[in-house]
């Protein structure tokens, strides 16, 4: 028994989740705190007076004796970086837990989406994707999201050793930290990873242009002041001319989904003969599958 926490919506990490385990004779529970299960106070030592009937210690113990992996989903709250980064519901469900515990994403990374994307920057790689360029291009959005999908996508492409060009305007930096050590990682493979403010020149000859939204770094403007900075920056909306400039004219347009269709890429893109982006969501299922087959066996 798989139980799911979801505290934000999903399509594919549920549907995916559910498909892998149903094939493998497991069963998912869906939970959703707040929408059907009983919303959840996080804080320690606090009376709990509020709208939170039930306390993650119990939530994390009880359900760790009817389940044999929690797998919980929680963004970030996006108030404070520093809290962000704490990652507390997930720490907590960690904590309580009796049995292990499973991100569905959070706000420093989404590992499932990072072992799909590896899988399919492979495909395209042919198999190995030491040494080959892929695009990872920032893209505009009307809401400032987590870094989690571009963190776990830089990760993962330092894992296989590709040549990672992360392109970004300048002030929304990815982590760091998690830069430096994908750094580190992706030259122990034959690997490397740079940083292009043009998206361009990132893309020219890569074999994918992997294409996200996320919210400026600690260190720039606030998200309000960096949304009235949007209009300038539409040119980072991924179009055909900019796919053109890829590995023959034909590397491939991927995504994590949900997309914003004219908003982070031009239809033309994703119905084009770029998009990968509905194989990389079936890579969903097959990697969480032998995750949770890895885990079983
Ligand atoms: N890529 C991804 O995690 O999609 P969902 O938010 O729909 O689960």
């Amino acid at each position: 028994v798989v139980g799911g926490v979801f505290f934000d919506p999903s399509l594919r990490t549920r549907v995916s989740m559910e498909a892998a385990c149903a094939r493998l004779g497991a069963h998912f529970v869906d939970l959703r705190p707040g929408e059907g299960s009983w919303a959840l106070e996080l804080r320690d030592g606090v009376p709990m007076d509020g709208a939170a009937p039930e306390h993650v210690r119990e939530a994390a113990r009880v359900l760790s004796r009817y389940a044999d992996l929690l797998a919980v989903r929680s963004f970030p709250a996006g108030r404070d970086p520093e809290e962000d980064r704490r990652e507390e519901v997930l720490r907590a469900f960690a904590r309580h837990a009796t049995v292990p515990v499973l991100s569905l994403e959070s706000a420093m990374g989404h590992p499932c989406q990072g072992l799909a994307d590896l899988m399919i920057l492979r495909e395209l790689a042919g198999g190995d994707l030491a040494g080959k360029p892929v695009c990872l291009t920032w893209a505009p959005h009307p809401k400032s999201l987590p870094q989690a999908v571009p963190l776990s996508v830089v990760r993962m492409a330092a894992v296989g050793g590709a040549e990672l060009r992360v392109a970004c305007p300048e002030g929304w930096d990815l982590d760091e930290e998690v830069m430096a050590r994908a750094r580190e990682m992706a030259a122990e493979r034959g690997g490397r990873v740079v940083v292009h403010r043009d998206p361009d020149a990132a893309a020219a000859g890569a074999i994918a242009v992997y294409a996200k939204a996320w919210g400026p770094d600690r260190r720039a403007p606030s998200a309000a002041a960096a949304r009235s900075e949007l209009p300038r920056l539409d040119y980072w909306r991924v179009d055909a001319r900019r796919m053109r400039l890829t590995m023959g004219r034909k590397g491939a347009f991927l995504h994590c989904l949900p997309v914003r269709r004219g908003v982070v890429v031009d239809d033309e893109v994703l119905e084009g003969p770029w998009s990968r982006v509905t194989d990389q969501a079936a890579c969903r299922e097959f990697v969480q599958a032998a995750l949770l087959l890895s885990w079983l066996l």
